[in-house]
């Protein structure tokens, strides 16, 4: 009966789809050089593998007709290694693979060979049909990703979605093969939008080409005020420029009033893009508050001798500028952490415009200060270094 039916096989039946009746397979079908090697009748017959089930056994082991596919396809000829091995190598594949991107960033991944649109049946050329990367939502995006003419177009990854990423071929063509340009490619390195270029400064911890762009949104993400200031390197050493008298004036450490905020000094911004934050080169800006120009005050930050100078708070104010007391510091150093601020270095103790007197006497006429001289600092407020000259009229 199995002898009978392989005879049948061989000698009498032809290929379901009109292949050659005799012999079944025409000489050459084994030798890859041959215009008749089955790989290639294959690819003519659409791909059809369920055709050759229906000799060779549905699991390919050898059916009726007795020859075993799996004997040279140890994985079955229906599985995807047969057909593409470890993958394609054309065009860009390579490069993509090289960086980690797999099938489904541009064509539908068939679970199963004979799934519609794959193979069966269906002619070259291969479908591009991109993945979520590719399409990645952005506000800048022209339309969807398109595989058009050899080349990608408002693809995400190289740059074509996203906002003026000044990018010297972010409409890369296929058959290049590997990409030209370095960085520059998909961006410029910084983006046009950018005033400064030490990327890691903003772009921490960035996962790279993961589709989200990787910029801290909290205030503390790039530079931290709490609990000891840092600056953008992440320093908190005071004889830093960067980092200086900050944390001395964040904190009000010296009890002369309560905690200073970033607001006397510079121009917070509302958010991390608003207007006056990163668009400009470093250094960053100091724009005084109310408190510095108290009482017609006209303060200035020299950064090359890195002081201050014509603050209201370092008595720099109208009221003192008549006022020569000898020792005081109305230039502060920035970056030196001791020995400026003390009762007689911003105004003498007393002011030359009152008598001779001792630190207990002031509390007599001045309520911000208490019986043994020090200024009351109640939670984070207090009446000295208020802006305010507070005499008790009695
Ligand atoms: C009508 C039955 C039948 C169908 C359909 C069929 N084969 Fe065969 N095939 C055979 C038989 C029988 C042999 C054994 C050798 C022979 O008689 O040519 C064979 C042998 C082979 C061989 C071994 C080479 C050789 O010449 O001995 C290969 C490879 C092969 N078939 C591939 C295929 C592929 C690929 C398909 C589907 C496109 C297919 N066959 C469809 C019957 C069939
Ligand atoms: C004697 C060994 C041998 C047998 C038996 C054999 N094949 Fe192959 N087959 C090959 C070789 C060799 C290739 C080419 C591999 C290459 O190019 O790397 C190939 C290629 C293929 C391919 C890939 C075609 C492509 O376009 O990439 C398929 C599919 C395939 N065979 C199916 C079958 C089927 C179905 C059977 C059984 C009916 C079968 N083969 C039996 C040796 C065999
Ligand atoms: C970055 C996008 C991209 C990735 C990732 C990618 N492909 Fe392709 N693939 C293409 C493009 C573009 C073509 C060319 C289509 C054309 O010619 O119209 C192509 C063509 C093909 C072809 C037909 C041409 C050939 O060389 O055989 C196959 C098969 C193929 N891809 C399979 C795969 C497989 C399997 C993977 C994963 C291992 C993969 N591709 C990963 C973009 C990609
Ligand atoms: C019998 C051979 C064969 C088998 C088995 C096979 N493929 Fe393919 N595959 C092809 C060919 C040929 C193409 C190119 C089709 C074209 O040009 O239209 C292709 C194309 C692809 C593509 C590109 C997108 C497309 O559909 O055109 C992907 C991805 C792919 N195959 C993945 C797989 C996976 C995953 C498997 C296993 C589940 C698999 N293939 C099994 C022959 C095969
Ligand atoms: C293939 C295109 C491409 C190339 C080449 C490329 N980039 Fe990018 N880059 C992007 C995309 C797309 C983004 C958008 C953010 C994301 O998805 O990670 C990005 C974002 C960035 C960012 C912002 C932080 C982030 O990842 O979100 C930095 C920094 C950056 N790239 C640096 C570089 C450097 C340095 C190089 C060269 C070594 C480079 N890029 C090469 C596409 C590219
Ligand atoms: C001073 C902070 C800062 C530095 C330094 C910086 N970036 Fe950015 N970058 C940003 C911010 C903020 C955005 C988001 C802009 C927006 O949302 O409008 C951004 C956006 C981007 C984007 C997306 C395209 C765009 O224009 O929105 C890329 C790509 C990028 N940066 C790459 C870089 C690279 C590469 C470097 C270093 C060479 C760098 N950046 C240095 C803050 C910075
Ligand atoms: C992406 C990194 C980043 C984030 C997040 C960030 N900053 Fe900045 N910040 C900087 C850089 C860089 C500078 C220096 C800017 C310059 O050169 O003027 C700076 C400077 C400042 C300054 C000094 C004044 C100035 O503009 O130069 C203040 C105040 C400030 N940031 C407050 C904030 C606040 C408030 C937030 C939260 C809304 C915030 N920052 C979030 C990077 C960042
Ligand atoms: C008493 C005035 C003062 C106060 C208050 C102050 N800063 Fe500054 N800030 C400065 C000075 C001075 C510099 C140095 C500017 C330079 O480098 O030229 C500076 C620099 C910076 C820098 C740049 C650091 C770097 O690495 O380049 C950031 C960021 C900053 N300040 C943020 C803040 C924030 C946030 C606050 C509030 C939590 C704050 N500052 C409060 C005076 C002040
Ligand atoms: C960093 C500069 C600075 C230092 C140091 C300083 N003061 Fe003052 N002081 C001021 C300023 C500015 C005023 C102006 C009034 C105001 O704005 O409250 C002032 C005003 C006063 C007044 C007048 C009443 C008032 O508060 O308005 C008294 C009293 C006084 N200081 C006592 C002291 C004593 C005591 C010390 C030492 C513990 C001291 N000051 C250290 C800056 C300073
Ligand atoms: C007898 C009352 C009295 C005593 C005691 C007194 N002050 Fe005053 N102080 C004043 C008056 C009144 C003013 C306001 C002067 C004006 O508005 O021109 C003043 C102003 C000031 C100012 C502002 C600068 C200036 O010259 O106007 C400072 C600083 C100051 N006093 C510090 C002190 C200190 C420190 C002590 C203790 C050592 C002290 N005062 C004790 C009455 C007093």
């Amino acid at each position: 009966m199995i002898i009978a039916a392989l005879a049948a096989c061989s000698s009498e039946r032809e290929l379901p789809d009109g292949g050659p009746p005799n012999g079944v397979h025409p000489a050459g079908a084994l030798d890859p050089a041959s215009d008749a090697f089955h790989g290639k009748d294959l690819a003519r017959r659409g791909y059809d593998l369920h055709l050759c089930a229906t000799c060779h056994g549905d699991d390919f082991a050898g059916g009726r007709a007795g020859v075993s596919c799996v004997t040279c396809h140890p994985a079955g000829p229906d599985a995807c290694v047969t057909c593409h091995r470890d993958g394609p190598t054309s065009g860009a594949h390579l490069a993509h693979r090289a960086a980690g991107q797999a099938c489904g960033a541009c064509h539908v991944v068939p679970a199963r060979w004979d799934d519609p649109g794959h193979v069966l049946h269906d002619p070259a050329p291969a479908e591009v049909v991109f993945g979520a990367l590719a399409a990645q939502p952005t506000p800048d995006r022209k339309g969807a990703p398109r595989y058009e003419g050899g080349r990608c177009t408002n693809v995400y990854c190289h740059g074509d979605a996203l906002h003026a990423g000044g990018g010297t071929d972010p409409a890369p063509r296929w058959e290049a093969g590997t990409p030209v340009g370095g960085c520059a490619q998909c961006h410029a390195s910084p983006p046009p939008s950018h005033a400064q270029a030490a990327c890691e400064t903003c772009h921490r911890e960035a996962r790279h080409l993961d589709g989200v762009l990787d910029v801290p949104t909290g205030c503390d993400g790039c530079h931290r005020s709490a609990p000891v200031f840092a600056d953008l390197a992440g320093s908190t050493l005071p004889s830093a420029i960067t980092v200086g008298a900050h944390q001395a004036h964040l904190t009000g450490a010296a009890r002369l009033r309560g905690p200073i905020a970033c607001g006397e000094c510079h121009r917070v911004p509302a958010s991390v893009t608003a207007a006056g934050h990163l668009d400009s080169p470093l250094p960053a800006e100091v724009e005084f508050g109310p408190l510095a120009r108290a009482d017609g005050a006209v303060p200035r930050w020299d950064r090359a001798a890195a002081t201050c100078s014509g603050t209201y708070c370092h008595g720099g104010g109208i009221w003192l500028a008549s006022d020569p007391v000898a020792g005081t510091v109305r230039t502060p150093s920035w970056t030196e952490a001791v020995g400026q601020v003390f009762c007689g270095s911003c105004h003498g103790v007393p002011p030359t415009t009152h008598g001779p007197m001792t630190l207990a006497q002031c509390a007599g006429c001045h309520p911000s200060v208490d019986a043994a001289g020090a200024p009351i600092v109640t939670g984070s407020t207090s009446r000295h270094m208020d802006g305010v000259v507070d005499v008790d009229h009695d």
